[in-house]
């Protein structure tokens, strides 16, 4: 059978990136990060869509280029339709349209949560060389979600929970905010939490009755808390940065694990991946790898550069729907909010 050859796309919030991919295995991944939204505690969309058009044909560019492939080799074009900003997703929805239309070829639209999930399918992605069977859980943890989701088969996904306020990967960062780290902060409290006692401090878990999470009262007793103790003592970020960074990404993970347990208990599935860019987290990374002694669980951890966003994860999606030869329309438009089917 010839070989399929798809490009990938992905501009949903502040990276830009393309991917080549080749049947399941990617031939190139290349991502744009944003420096401009540093200072800003956070992701500005009339920024980040700016900076979306200045870099996507360079990166479509290096991509073809990293995979020594012509564009007139791509069979079609994969691109992320939403959730994300809608400024931003517009820039690789017009591309995207614009240049199959040049080479005359199908466009495919992609959710951005199902490409996270769907990158545990991407050819050499996990250490083990192996892929998740159906049915698995996956806990789909990112800056704007927190899923866990019942994979029953490449685009028969049921959401089974999820956070009814921040998403983990918004509690990571809005902690770095309170702690004076730049965006995002998750990658920074990572670092510091190696060094730091994660049971100095203690900070109240959330612990709705179902398989739902909730993180907006962490942050709140968060910034109380370091706000009460720099009033005793002004150095007491600084002093105590790598215990305060361990203690709450042990909370975090914490929140987590205890969902994720009962969602095993209840569905009977012991096989278990994560995704998203808190997958990235090396305290959660440890602690499922701890659970596949404790648990009994089979653990799939993503490999890191397809934790946080990527198009090769946009790419691997775009394949699976290749083979239905499930295209979308050039009158397709993004949408912001996730349309979960
Ligand atoms: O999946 P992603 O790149 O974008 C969204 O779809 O949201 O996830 C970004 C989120 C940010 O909140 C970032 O702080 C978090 O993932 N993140 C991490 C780590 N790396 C990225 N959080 C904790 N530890 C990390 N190592
Ligand atoms: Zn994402």
């Amino acid at each position: 059978m010839k070989s399929i050859t798809i490009l990938g796309i992905e501009s949903s919030c502040d990276d830009t990136s393309a991917a080549i991919i080749q049947d399941r295995k990617i031939l190139a991944n290349i991502i744009a990060n944003q420096d401009v939204h540093k200072n800003f505690g956070g992701v500005v969309p009339e920024l980040a869509s700016r900076a979306h058009q200045q870099n996507i044909i360079p990166v479509i560019e290096s991509a073809l280029k990293n995979a020594n492939i012509t564009k007139n080799q791509i069979d079609a074009i994969a691109f992320t339709r939403g959730p994300g900003l809608l400024g931003s997703l517009l820039v690789g929805c017009s591309f995207s349209k614009a240049f199959a239309l040049g080479l005359n070829i199908p466009i495919i639209e992609i959710n951005h949560l199902q490409a996270h999930i769907l990158a545990h399918f991407i050819e050499g992605n996990n250490s083990t060389e192996k892929v998740p069977n159906f049915p698995f859980l996956c806990l789909t943890v990112s800056g704007g979600h927190t899923q866990i989701l019942k994979v029953k088969d490449y685009f028969d996904i049921e959401l089974i929970g999820q956070t009814i306020d921040d998403a983990a990967g918004e509690a990571f960062d809005k902690a770095a905010k309170i702690l004076g780290l730049p965006y995002p902060g998750g990658p920074l409290i990572d670092k510091y939490a190696k060094e730091g006692n994660p049971n100095k401090f203690k900070f109240a878990i959330a612990n709705l009755p179902n398989l739902d999470f909730s993180f907006s009262g962490l942050k709140t007793s968060f910034l109380y808390f370091v706000r009460d103790q720099i009033k005793l003592n002004e150095n007491f970020i600084e002093e105590n940065l790598n215990d305060l960074c361990a203690s709450l990404q042990k909370t975090i993970i914490d929140t987590l694990l205890i969902k994720l347990k009962k969602a095993a208990k209840e569905t009977g599935i012991n096989q278990i991946a994560i995704s998203g860019g808190v997958s990235a987290n090396s305290g959660l990374r440890n602690t499922l790898l701890g659970e596949q002694e404790n648990s009994g669980w089979k653990v799939f951890i993503p490999k890191f550069e397809y934790c946080t966003d990527n198009a090769a994860m946009v790419a691997i999606a775009g394949y699976f729907k290749y083979l239905k030869k499930d295209f979308a329309e050039m009158d397709v438009s993004p949408y912001s909010r996730n349309e979960w089917k």
